[in-house]
């Protein structure tokens, strides 16, 4: 016996968008999804633009937690901004994942539309090292990219004026009557981070006294979590790439996976890391 197929209009679902805004309008779907142009005739070429242009919105994301959670911690709204910090921890997460689908890219099919790419490269994305400014990693160098672009200039040069989510960090801890010293509460935003002794011994502190300082302590944990799958994604990277590419030169410019593996060693809290040695 054959059944109609079920019209779900009987329970009211909307079906005439005539004069209503629909799901397409809300999310803009025409122009998200007219957004993949790929300039070769390889089928592998999608992959690899939606791979990119996801990453892009997941870290459009983490940014706008990145500043809401900022801004929380610098009005000592610790819970919000531990909220926002385990929900960019998550983001990161799903963006390790995503290697998943990359991986099943071979180095032939990379080939296959590689010289499409020209110099482009994800050592160009602004909101890559917008992440990496706003968490505290300050290579002015990687402004380079972007200098025919004053929009993003702009961008990246007004986060380098903010404090980042570490000086965001620290300053609530001196807010909390940890003994942060005056000049690292003063320092020179703009400034790459120095590791400092002083604020190892701080950390130390919270983690040998958690329940006199816990919110202090849940934020060191907060903080180590992200840089642990912020770490990951750095990691994930480089063996898809030598995976793709093997020890070929990137088409950024760089030599490649040398170059992220030697990206491997930068450390965005390197006290929080540090002080699990001498606690
Ligand atoms: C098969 C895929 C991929 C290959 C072969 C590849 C290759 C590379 C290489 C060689 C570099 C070093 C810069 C250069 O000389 O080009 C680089 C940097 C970078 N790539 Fe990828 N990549 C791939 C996928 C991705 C994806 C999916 C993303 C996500 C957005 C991404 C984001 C980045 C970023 C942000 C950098 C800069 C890293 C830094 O400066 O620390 N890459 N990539």
């Amino acid at each position: 016996m054959s059944q109609c197929p079920y019209n779900p209009a009987r329970e009211g679902a909307q079906m005439s968008f005539q004069d209503r805004m629909s799901y397409v309008d809300y999310l803009q779907l025409d122009t998200i999804l007219s957004a993949q142009t790929p300039l070769s005739d390889s089928h592998d070429e999608m992959l690899f633009i939606i791979q990119h242009q996801t990453s892009e919105l997941w870290m459009r994301l983490a940014l706008h937690e990145m500043e809401a959670c900022r801004q929380a911690l610098s009005q000592d709204r610790l819970r919000p901004a531990f909220k926002m910090l385990s929900r960019i921890a998550r983001i990161f997460e799903q963006l390790n994942s995503a290697w998943d689908v990359l991986r099943t890219m071979t180095p032939s099919d990379y080939q296959s539309f590689r010289p499409s790419l020209g110099q482009s490269s994800g050592f160009q994305s602004a909101q890559y090292r917008l992440i990496e400014y706003a968490v505290g990693n300050r290579n002015l160098a990687m402004l380079g990219p972007h200098a025919h672009r004053p929009d993003l200039m702009a961008a990246l040069e007004a986060e380098l004026a903010k404090p980042s989510l570490y000086d965001e960090a620290l300053r609530a801890l001196a807010r909390m009557g940890l003994p942060v010293p005056q000049d690292i509460l003063t320092r020179d935003l703009r400034s790459p981070w120095v590791e400092d002794p002083r604020i190892e011994a701080v950390w130390c502190e919270v983690y040998r006294n958690p329940d006199r300082w816990w919110e202090a302590y849940e934020l060191a944990e907060k903080l180590v979590d992200f840089e642990d799958y912020f770490r990951r994604w750095r990691f994930n990277h480089v063996t898809t790439v030598e995976r793709v590419i093997g020890f070929r030169r990137g088409t950024g410019g760089t030599e490649g996976v040398s170059y992220l593996r030697r990206m491997l060693e930068v450390e965005l809290f390197p006290e929080l890391w540090r002080m699990r040695s001498t606690l």
